[in-house]
């Protein structure tokens, strides 16, 4: 007791001593010092905290924000009408010195959601975007309040609890790992599939390598993974950070229907065990980025398998679409997998941030990517659960509470119905699939597998042209209409109606609707075929 209080008394002469010498100095807080009233036994001046009138006039006014943008509708524009001069004209300012009054600060969250491209909105087609849910929004404030970092039991007993158990329930809503799959929330799918290489790379390391140890250098032959053409370039990257080398990856082309070839890649593995590389990993796709065409998956898992390579799955964009009943059939093989990317965040309307990396076998995920950790973070409990700690598991240490959002979301809808608006979103592609086949301005460039439909403006006068055998007509033909179409979704992403992206599918410039969005209907559909049709009259006329 004593020591204590010759300890607080020296803090108490210390801060005394130094807002004495503050003032002194005259420096630019020195008045607000000043003025301060400071009793350092129970309170001090520098304290964020907010009195109770404070915290509620905040919590109403950001309540307030949150909710009119949870119900905005889609009457505004999905992009808006800003230019970056514009925008760093509104916000520039300097640093605050002092603090603003809250009306002020309110209305320029204003200004940043009008100003903001609207990511939830309905007819928001591009990427792959999709609108956190309610119950996700709340979850993040909570989320902030208890400010848990999730780097093991220790440190967050409950939210590890909670973030092992979601990790369970992701594995089981899309069919992968047993009662127990291995695994962690990540910031995304790059993350998890940087994770997956990594664990890859080790596991399939020759015994006594050592590799976390040793780096490369326990590399006789350069280790060598495949990718197909349609693979997300976030894999690419992996093999890039890791040093592995773009050299090092093969690109095995896809079939007519944008998936990999499980012959091709045998043939290539082949090669370059006979060319004395060191083949490890084969990244497959559940859903590609571009068109959402689903690998062959089980093929796929005898062919690597069979060579002793590690099979990941990249399902960050489509693996959760498995959740749907109606869809679950085309996932066949994924649960050979030895990895599986899914982003709760583009398919489960999760806050952006979350990704998930689930591995089939917890001991090699550990024997991969656990060791290592310094005395620091060192780990006392022998209980397993306590002893339980997410940096053997992936790359981060400190980490948020990226589950509760899911917990919440999960347990408030249950899975049946977060299935359906999943289900749905994969029907209502096919509806706009179908549109653009029965249009005669329309053409549909891929086969719609899950919610992303690929397609161009191609009025009936082009398609005489391409439906015709010259072959150098067909071409230039092709040539223009890439043009166009690239000119159409420039216009109708800046327009605001409806927002497309762009791909190109083997020489052709397609649009790309990706639907992932509890919000869109039919009539978004038909609306944005019209910002499309508006958009080619713009940017088209006397072209044809
Ligand atoms: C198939 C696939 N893999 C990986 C990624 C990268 O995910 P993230 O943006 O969460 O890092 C994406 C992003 O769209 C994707 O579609």
């Amino acid at each position: 007791m004593g020591k204590l209080e010759t300890k607080s008394a020296r803090v108490e002469g210390g801060l005394a001593e130094s807002q004495e010498r503050q003032r002194r100095a005259g420096g630019p807080l020195a008045e607000s010092q000043e003025r301060r009233r400071y009793d350092a036994r129970s309170h001090r001046a520098s304290s964020l905290d907010l009195d109770p009138a404070a915290l509620h006039e905040l919590a109403q006014a950001f309540v307030s924000l949150t909710n009119g943008h949870l119900t905005r509708g889609s009457e505004g524009p999905v992009f808006p009408d800003v230019s970056g001069a514009m925008l760093r004209e509104a916000f520039d300012q300097p640093l605050p010195e002092e603090g603003e009054p809250l009306p002020n600060i309110v209305d320029d969250c204003h200004a940043l959601l009008a100003t903001s491209r609207d990511g939830g909105h309905p007819r928001m087609f591009g990427y792959v975007s999709s609108p956190a849910t309610p119950v996700g929004v709340y979850g993040s404030l909570l989320t902030g309040a208890l400010d848990a970092n999730v780097v093991a039991w220790r440190s967050a007993p409950a939210a590890t609890t909670i973030e092992r158990l979601v990790v369970r329930w992701l594995g089981e809503l899309v069919g992968y790992g047993g009662a127990e799959p291995a695994g962690l929330l990540t910031s995304g799918g790059s993350m998890s599939n940087l994770s997956a290489v990594l664990m890859a790379l080790r596991a399939t390391a020759p015994p006594g390598a050592d590799p976390a140890r040793r780096g490369l250098w326990y590399q006789g032959r350069p280790p060598t993974m495949y990718v197909s053409d349609q693979t997300h370039f976030s894999s690419s990257k992996a093999a890039e950070v890791l040093g592995v080398g773009r050299d090092q990856v093969r690109v095995v082309p896809s079939d007519d229907g944008y998936r990999l070839d499980p012959r091709a890649l045998d043939e290539a593995i082949a090669l370059d065990l006979r060319r004395g590389l060191r083949p490890f990993c084969v990244v497959a796709s559940s859903g590609t980025v571009t068109t959402g065409a689903i690998d062959p998956l089980a093929e796929l898992a005898r062919v690597a398998h069979a060579r002793g390579l590690w099979l990941h799955v990249d399902g960050a964009y489509g693996a959760l679409a498995a959740a749907a009943p109606e869809k679950r059939h085309l996932f066949a093989g994924l649960a050979e997998a030895d990895s599986l990317s899914l982003d709760p965040h583009k398919w489960l309307y999760g806050p952006v941030g979350c990704g998930c990396l689930l591995v089939r076998d917890p001991a090699v995920a550990r024997d991969a990517l656990g060791g290592g950790a310094n005395y620091v973070v060192k780990i006392f409990e022998e209980d397993p659960d306590e002893a339980f700690a997410f940096f053997d598991y992936g790359i981060e240490l400190s980490r948020p509470f990226r589950a509760l959002s899911l917990w919440l979301m999960l347990r408030y809808y249950g899975a049946r119905r977060v299935a359906d608006a999943i289900g749905d979103d994969c029907a209502l592609a096919e509806c706009l699939a179908e549109r653009v086949r029965t249009s005669d301005d329309f053409e549909l460039l891929a086969p719609v597998t899950l919610g992303i439909c690929c397609f161009r403006y191609a009025p009936p006068a082009s398609r005489r042209v391409l439906a015709g055998g010259d072959e150098a007509a067909r071409a230039a033909e092709n040539e223009r209409l890439n043009a166009l179409n690239e000119k159409i979704v420039h216009r109708v992403q800046r327009g605001g109606r409806a927002y497309l992206s762009n791909a190109n599918l083997r020489g052709r410039v397609a649009l790309r609707a990706s639907i992932t969005n509890y919000r869109t209907t039919i009539e978004d559909l038909d609306l944005t075929l019209e910002a499309v049709r508006e958009a080619a009259r713009e940017v088209g006329e006397g072209a044809y």
